[in-house]
């Protein structure tokens, strides 16, 4: 019988599946824990000694590490680790960031699709100003460049350099698949790029159960269906679906855009269907 052979395989996928299992059972899911949280007081989340252990800091970078983790950076209370893995266990979850991993990063010559190359690079930590302003609520699109204390890129830039070769490093550029530019600004972005898009995710059929997935792996970081969390809950948010297709796209006001290769259309329908399910929509 055919099927006989197979069983060796099936065993070894389950022993595999089991091992992951356990392996993630112990793994301290990265900032999202604390960000739900409301008190003023900093909250860092260190890297636990040990689980970043090929890599090794200096202060520097060790300052830079606890920024990276650190929810209190902006008024958002969102981490740089919400949204792009530094390649350490820590942020080796389930997660759907929308940002793509840093490690790597200080090998890329250009970054933010080609915002900031040459002496730019290093004077922003390669790009994080953008981020931080805009993402963090720490500066406004004109004052970018003040978004980071000297000492923070400085940081910053250390640990960037640190986690290089981190796992899943990305040392080429970074083609990030946004669908337009991102207008980092109060302005919506253009009709005439906005309706083809929200058209081609709103012509698939959803499934809920799929989007239950796909709303705790990516949205769930920031949102809740009844609760305030870093963004607002959805039975607020979520008032036309139309909209919610073009917030995951494009972003808006301290939301990031989710990117082509991050979430698919098909996935934004699911989410879709599973907010409308939420809602009785
Ligand atoms: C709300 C989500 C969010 C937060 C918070 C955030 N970023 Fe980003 N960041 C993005 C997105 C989206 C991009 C676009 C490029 C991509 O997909 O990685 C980006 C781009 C970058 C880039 C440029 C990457 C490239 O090659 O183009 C760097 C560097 C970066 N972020 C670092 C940081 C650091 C450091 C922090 C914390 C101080 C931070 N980011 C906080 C979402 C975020
Ligand atoms: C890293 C945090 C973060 C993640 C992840 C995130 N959001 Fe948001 N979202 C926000 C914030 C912050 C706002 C409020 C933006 C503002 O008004 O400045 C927001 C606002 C929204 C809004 C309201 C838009 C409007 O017009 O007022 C919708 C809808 C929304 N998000 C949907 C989603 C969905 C769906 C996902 C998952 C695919 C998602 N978000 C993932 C942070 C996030």
């Amino acid at each position: 019988m055919k099927i006989f052979r197979f069983i060796p395989i099936l065993v070894l996928l389950i022993l595999v599946s089991a091992l992951s299992l356990t392996s993630c059972k112990n793994e301290k899911p990265a900032a999202t824990t604390d960000t739900t949280k409301t008190s003023t007081t900093t909250q860092t989340t260190p890297a636990t000694p040990g689980t970043t252990s090929s890599v090794t800091l200096n202060d520097k970078a060790k300052k830079g590490q606890l920024l990276y983790y650190n929810t209190s950076l902006g008024k958002r209370k969102v981490a740089c680790a919400n949204c792009h893995t530094d390649g350490s266990s820590k942020t080796q979850d389930h997660q759907i960031r929308q940002g793509h991993t840093l490690a790597g990063v200080t090998g890329r010559t250009s970054t933010w699709n080609g915002m900031y190359k040459g002496d730019n690079l290093k004077k922003n930590a390669h790009g994080a100003s953008l981020c931080a302003a805009i993402f963090q609520h720490r500066a406004d699109i004109t004052t970018v460049g003040n978004a980071l204390s000297a000492d923070e890129v400085d940081g910053l830039n250390e640990y960037l350099a640190a986690i290089n070769s981190a796992p899943g490093a990305m040392t080429s550029d970074l083609k990030i698949q946004w669908v337009a530019k991102p207008t980092f600004n109060d302005d919506p972005p253009n009709d005439k790029l906005v309706k083809p898009v929200v058209k081609a995710i709103m012509k698939l059929p959803g499934d809920p159960k799929a989007g239950e997935t796909v709303f705790s792996q990516s949205c769930g970081t920031c949102h809740s269906i009844n609760d305030k969390k870093i963004g607002p809950p959805m039975v607020k948010a979520a008032q036309d679906m139309n909209n919610v297709a073009q917030t995951v796209r494009f972003g808006t006001g301290d939301m990031a855009f989710y990117a082509k290769d991050v979430l698919s259309d098909q996935q934004i329908a699911d989410a879709i269907a599973y907010i409308q399910s939420q809602l009785g929509k």
